[in-house]
């Protein structure tokens, strides 16, 4: 797990490893054969749990704010999110037996631990994702859940935030069942569509070589704009943020419906335009705001499956198909190809990948 293997950078290594992992994470809460979610057990009811309160910084906040859809729109259960460094110091009002969870790779964040402890104090109970088992957040939690991804070395995550939604997307099935929100049936389907998805993740990475293709145009951009509605908002935001930090490649991720109110306003034919469209129930409002970008110029890369690109019709300068799933399990492999996107596109600029600059792995100080 340490050594980089035939692979250039860690980065590649760890992209490449997440079939693997999340099949390890997902093997410790699903019973394949029952097609059931099985949770360690935990000292809580989601049934009983007012409000949950996910608290996060970076990528793993983007995992969190997946999770709050995963949770509002699967579980009926009403989901706060911040990043931990805002959180920490707006001395937010928290409900009586409520469910505080941080989710942290290294499970050291400075920001993170603090508004822990700051959630104690409010009387939550305390759930714990890390991928460090004796981490001080793991620690100072009351349920632990660890990932599976083993250790990450470049500094970019990847395979945690893979095997953080994996746990998540568990988690919401367990609260949707525990609070009637979801009949066995569905259990069922979802666990169905969550074993399905190291092999699914395996199929995306057989497109690497088609990124690594696009990642020559994006690397000659001043500007990137990230795409996505509803769970591929949160995986916008995500592409963006991988892009920066290991290009320097100036990248924003925005609500494709939001787009009207301001950005569209960058878009001309200089600014590639990376588009997260799985077919889900927001798909084709997804369309139609990627139709308005084309028409003022854009340089659509278009991420859908096969049906999705047809829909879309013609105008993108790139479509990839990507497998077609359950939508729930979506956001796990429309992580891998904006990890692979930024990754070629930083090699092509020749950026030190997997230490880019002024960037630590784990952040212990304010
Ligand atoms: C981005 C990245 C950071 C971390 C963030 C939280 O690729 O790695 O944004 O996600 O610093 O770190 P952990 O998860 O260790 O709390």
């Amino acid at each position: 797990m340490i050594g980089k293997g035939d692979f250039r950078h860690y980065m590649l290594k760890e992209i490449y490893e997440q079939p693997a992992v999340v099949g390890d994470t997902l093997r410790t809460m699903i019973d394949p054969a029952a097609r059931a979610i099985m949770l360690p057990s935990l000292p809580f009811d989601f049934a009983d749990i007012p409000r949950a309160t996910i608290i996060a910084c970076g990528t793993a906040f983007y995992a969190g704010m997946v999770a709050k859809y995963w949770f509002e729109t699967v579980a009926r259960l009403p989901v706060e999110i911040d990043v931990a460094s805002e959180f920490r110091y707006r001395e937010a009002p928290m409900p009586a037996g409520g469910l505080a969870i941080f989710v942290s790779q290294s499970g050291e964040t400075a920001d993170t631990l603090a508004a822990l402890r700051y959630a104690r104090s409010q009387g939550q109970r305390i759930l714990s994702i890390v991928n460090v088992p004796d981490s001080s957040i793991a620690r100072e939690s009351d349920a632990v859940i660890q990932t599976l991804a083993g250790p990450e070395i470049g500094v970019a995550s990847t395979k945690a935030f893979t095997t953080q939604l994996t746990v998540l997307a568990c988690l919401a099935v367990a609260a949707a069942r525990a609070r009637g929100a979801i009949d066995a049936g569905r259990e069922a389907e979802l666990s169905t569509a969550l074993t399905e998805v190291p092999s699914r993740l395996a199929d995306v990475l057989n497109h690497d070589e088609t990124i690594r293709t696009l990642s020559h145009e994006v690397a000659l951009a001043r500007d990137v704009l990230y795409l996505g509605r509803g769970l591929s908002y949160p995986l916008a935001l995500e592409g963006a943020l991988k892009l920066k930090e290991i290009s320097y490649i100036h990248a924003e991720g925005y609500a494709a419906g939001e787009m009207k109110h301001g950005p569209i306003a960058l878009i001309d034919d200089k600014v590639p335009v990376i588009v997260l469209a799985p077919r889900d129930s927001v798909f084709d409002k997804t369309v139609s705001n990627v139709q308005e970008v084309m028409a003022r110029g854009g340089k659509v890369i278009f991420f859908s499956d096969r049906e999705g690109i047809e829909r879309l019709g013609p105008g993108p300068v790139a479509a990839i198909d990507l497998p077609s799933v359950d939508p729930f399990v979506a956001p796990i492999l429309y992580a891998v190809p904006v990890q692979l996107l930024a990754y070629h596109t930083a090699v092509v600029r020749g950026t030190d990948v997997d230490q880019p600059r002024n960037l630590a792995k784990s952040v212990t100080v304010e």
